[in-house]
């Protein structure tokens, strides 16, 4: 498949840097967001984003410009009709997720695959929830979506292997390595990352190490880009209490128990940058 265009359905933290990976990549793109406050913010992340590789000289005034015309905003779902592929990059609630998956398989075209970035919920069930289950896909990026270099390209029972297959051949395309992935909680990432994080809670709780040792420990022992808890602020401590719950629930395991201090955290709304606190930002 040649992929001229794509949709992207959800234009928060992932689904703004998606856009600008396919843009990036000369790939049409059409932005759908609720409403138009929701596209404003959409549009803002755009901006920043390609501003700062401007102002780094990463790209000329002329090349931005480009990247930001590939882009089209609208609140309509309808202009995905002629979508190729359309990620869906919306909040991880699975009703609204499987309502979303209904309406792009009424709307789109037949040979449209159909993809989403959750990090926590079954491709399987977003798939069953449509006429086309062999052309859904998991197509997972991670944070920033401009800087890392992984797409896990996830595949369920009903996948059609030479779909998965596209999607891979596409990642590629937009200048990141994929991973071939089978649909169970966490997929390979988050699966070893996240009871990491939730370890690293465990030990500020129960006052083995302060948070900024714990940082240091791991930044300068181990070669990370980010320690523990800065890491935690910029997946969002709620998306992260929220995988480990998914974990745990397939698993059963009690390495998998989400932290108390992770839950409180969350609980009290301090959700790392997104929310400008958590386990660092001003009280
Ligand atoms: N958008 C676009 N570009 C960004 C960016 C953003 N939000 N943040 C940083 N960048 C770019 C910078 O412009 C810079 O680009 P150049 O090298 O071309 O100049 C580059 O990234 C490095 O940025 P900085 O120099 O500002 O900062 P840094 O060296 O500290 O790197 C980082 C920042 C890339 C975020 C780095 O700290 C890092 O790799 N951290 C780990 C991130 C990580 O593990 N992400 C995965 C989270 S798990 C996940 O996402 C999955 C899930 O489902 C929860």
């Amino acid at each position: 498949m040649a992929f001229e265009m794509v949709g992207v359905v959800g234009l928060g933290t992932m689904g703004a840097g998606i856009a600008e990976v396919f843009a990036r990549a000369g790939i049409q793109v059409a932005g759908v967001e609720a409403d138009e406050q929701a596209l404003a913010r959409g549009r803002a992340h755009l901006e920043r984003s390609t501003g700062r590789a401007l102002d780094k000289g990463k790209l000329t005034p002329a090349e931005r410009e480009e990247i930001l015309a590939r882009v089209t905003l609208t609140t309509s779902r309808a202009d995905l009709r002629d979508a190729d592929l359309v990620i869906e990059a919306i909040p991880e609630r699975m009703d609204v997720k499987a309502e979303l998956f209904a309406e792009l398989d009424r709307l789109c075209k037949p040979s449209t695959i159909l993809a989403t970035n959750t990090s926590s919920l079954p491709v399987t069930a977003l798939a069953a929830a449509t006429g086309r289950p062999d052309r859904v896909v998991g197509m997972h990026f991670f944070n920033p979506a401009p800087v890392m270099g992984l797409v896990e390209v996830v595949g369920t029972v009903v996948t059609d292997p030479g779909v998965r297959a596209e999607v891979g051949d596409l990642a590629v395309r937009l200048g990141k390595t994929p991973v071939e992935v089978d649909d169970r909680a966490g997929f390979v990432v988050n699966r070893l990352l996240l009871p990491y994080l939730n370890h690293a809670v465990t030990l500020l709780d129960h006052g083995v190490a302060g948070r900024d040792d714990i940082d240091n420990a791991m930044k300068l022992g181990v070669g990370l880009p980010m320690g523990p808890f800065h890491l935690l602020d910029l997946i969002g401590l709620d998306t992260a209490y929220e995988i480990m719950n998914v974990l745990f629930d397939e698993s059963r395991s009690d390495r998998h128990v989400p932290s108390p201090l992770l839950r409180s955290y969350v609980a009290a709304g301090l959700l790392g940058r997104k929310s400008g606190r958590g386990f660092y930002g001003d009280p």
